[in-house]
């Protein structure tokens, strides 16, 4: 499908970018308290610039030899050789289903009675799956070849296609604190990399570069796949500041997590780092790096199944003025996460996770909930071997109709948990990357025709919510969990930089004579 272009005096298309001037109008709240709320509307005059040239990118993934980070990789190769395989079902050809840059449209507009949709991905220039270059870390020393078809998770058919290649990819060694994932992971702990924190960093800074010049990129984005670590102790002194966490390492202190160290090493090296785990890898100290380094840090935690849904389920509840009462959620699963899962500390970081998930959608409505109500909320993980990656997820809501009725939703999932995680990575890297190539300029007028003054997106890359569980955001923003927010968010500065109007289903011009 064609790129979009738009013909408008307020868009520009050069060689190096692309110039949108836009108008972006917000609410603001003067007042609210008991006697009422005071607003009134504000409109900002914008440049939004996003360069059209794709940098030459890659991706190192921690815990690659694990199932998301085997079936990542499988599934860009599959995708890149256009594989297609014998399934019981007939012939499967390989797809990016799960990724809303290469699966999902964004409405454009209204040809008579016929809306008018495009790929997400062909709104701005972004990096093509096929182009990704892959390498990383693990514990385990098995090849990614191996590693896929001990992960259970690929069709037996596509899997004999793709270890030829997958086979000749081998984990680099990584770290291993023992004490920050499960004791039962020890078993596969054998590509271990030695030395002191200090000495461990600099190794990893060297293996990103390595892998930067040696494919010739232009760009590595890091992203942490590996499994669920404990919650690291914020210590003042030790990880409270930037510099606290680099004395921290410096001194071999103990709670400086493996996921903190890749962290730092990848802002060390001006590369973003994604967190697709639960564990606080961005302590303050790692917070404040990231800013000083001027590098993009997102997460925490693939919104992948049960948490994607009670995101749409509860806010589709409370949007309605139906009252949630209690949600429940069992999960059970036999993969490695699992596995690791099983253990207390490491199920403490995903019950955390997956706790707060409802509280912005049942804040938002005081009629229904008192400050400080909440629904009961439970979550429980169960690790049980014979399903393998075929996570369940059983959730029940109760809610409270009109009158004193009651309702009772029950959901039952079933689904192999790597293919819906999988495409969240690549989505992750994809807008990640996007957004390090779209930057603004607040000009009071749009005569302004000067190359300064253009910002970035803060640190905090908090426009990739839609895809993390428990959202990063900086300090002083608004936690967002409901998923057509989070996901309206993505789709309307897409539109922005393009200086297209927020998508806002008014459709005036049919609702009136
Ligand atoms: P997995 O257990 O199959 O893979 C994790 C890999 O990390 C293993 O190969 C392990 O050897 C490696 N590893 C552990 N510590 C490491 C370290 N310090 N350095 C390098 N490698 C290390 O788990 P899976 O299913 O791939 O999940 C990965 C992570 O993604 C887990 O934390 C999980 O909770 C998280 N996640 C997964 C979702 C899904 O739907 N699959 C959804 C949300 C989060």
């Amino acid at each position: 499908m064609a790129n979009i272009r738009v013909n408008s005096p307020n868009v520009k298309y050069t060689e190096e970018f692309i110039e949108a001037k836009y108008e972006y109008q917000t609410t603001k709240i003067e007042s609210a308290d008991e006697s009422g709320i005071v607003v009134s509307p504000e409109s900002h005059k914008l440049l939004i610039r996003t360069q059209a040239k794709l940098p030459k990118t890659g991706v190192m993934l921690v815990g690659w030899g694990g199932n998301n980070g085997t079936t990542f990789t499988a599934a860009v190769l599959a995708n890149k050789l256009k594989l297609q395989w014998e399934t019981i079902r007939g012939v499967q050809t390989a797809n990016w289903y799960g990724s809303i840059t290469q699966a999902s449209t964004v409405l454009l507009g209204v040809v008579g009675n016929e809306e008018v949709y495009a790929p997400m991905n062909a709104l701005l220039p972004m990096i093509n799956p096929d182009d990704i270059e892959i390498d990383g870390w693990d514990i385990s020393g098995m090849n990614i070849g191996d590693a896929m078809h001990r992960a259970q998770v690929i069709d037996i058919n596509l899997q004999k296609q793709l270890k030829p290649h997958l086979d000749k990819f081998v984990p680099r060694k990584s770290v291993y604190y023992p004490d920050f994932i499960a004791a039962n992971q020890k078993e596969r702990a054998d590509n271990l990399m030695t030395g002191s924190k200090s000495e461990q960093l600099d190794k990893i800074r060297a293996d990103i570069r390595d892998f930067k010049s040696s494919k010739n990129l232009d760009k590595v984005i890091v992203l942490w796949t590996a499994n669920t670590e404990r919650f690291s102790e914020i210590l003042p002194g030790v990880n409270d500041t930037a510099d606290n966490l680099l004395k921290s390492i410096t001194e071999n202190h103990s709670e400086v997590s493996p996921s903190t160290l890749f962290a730092v090493a990848a802002a060390f090296e001006g590369c973003t780092y994604i967190n697709g785990s639960p564990q606080n890898t961005f302590v303050p100290g790692m917070i404040e790096l990231a800013e000083r380094k001027n590098v993009f840090i997102a997460g925490d935690d693939f919104k992948s199944g049960q948490t994607k849904l009670k995101s749409v389920l509860v806010d589709f509840l409370v949007t309605a003025g139906i009252k949630p009462v209690s949600v429940v959620s069992y999960n059970h699963l036999g993969n490695n996460d699992g596995y690791n899962l099983s253990a207390p500390q490491q199920f403490r970081s995903k019950e955390i996770s997956k706790s707060n998930v409802v509280d912005d959608m049942v804040s938002s409505n005081r009629i229904l909930y008192k400050p400080g109500e909440k629904p009961d909320h439970c979550v429980v993980i169960k690790y049980v071997p014979y399903v393998g990656d075929s996570k369940r997820a059983m959730d029940e809501y109760t809610s409270e109709l009109m009158l004193g009725g009651h309702n009772t939703i029950a959901v039952h999932n079933t689904c192999e948990d790597s293919l819906l995680a999988t495409p969240i990575i690549l989505d992750l890297i994809i807008l990640a990357e996007l957004c390090a190539r779209i930057s603004i300029k607040s000009v009071s007028d749009y005569t302004d025709a000067s190359n300064d003054g253009f910002i970035n997106f803060r640190s905090v890359l908090s426009l990739l919510s839609y895809l993390c569980k428990a959202p990063l955001v900086p300090a002083g923003a608004p936690l967002v969990n409901a998923l057509f927010r989070q996901r309206a968010a993505i789709e309307n500065v897409l539109r922005a930089c393009l200086s297209l109007p927020p998508n806002n289903n008014m459709m005036l011009e049919h609702r009136f004579q």
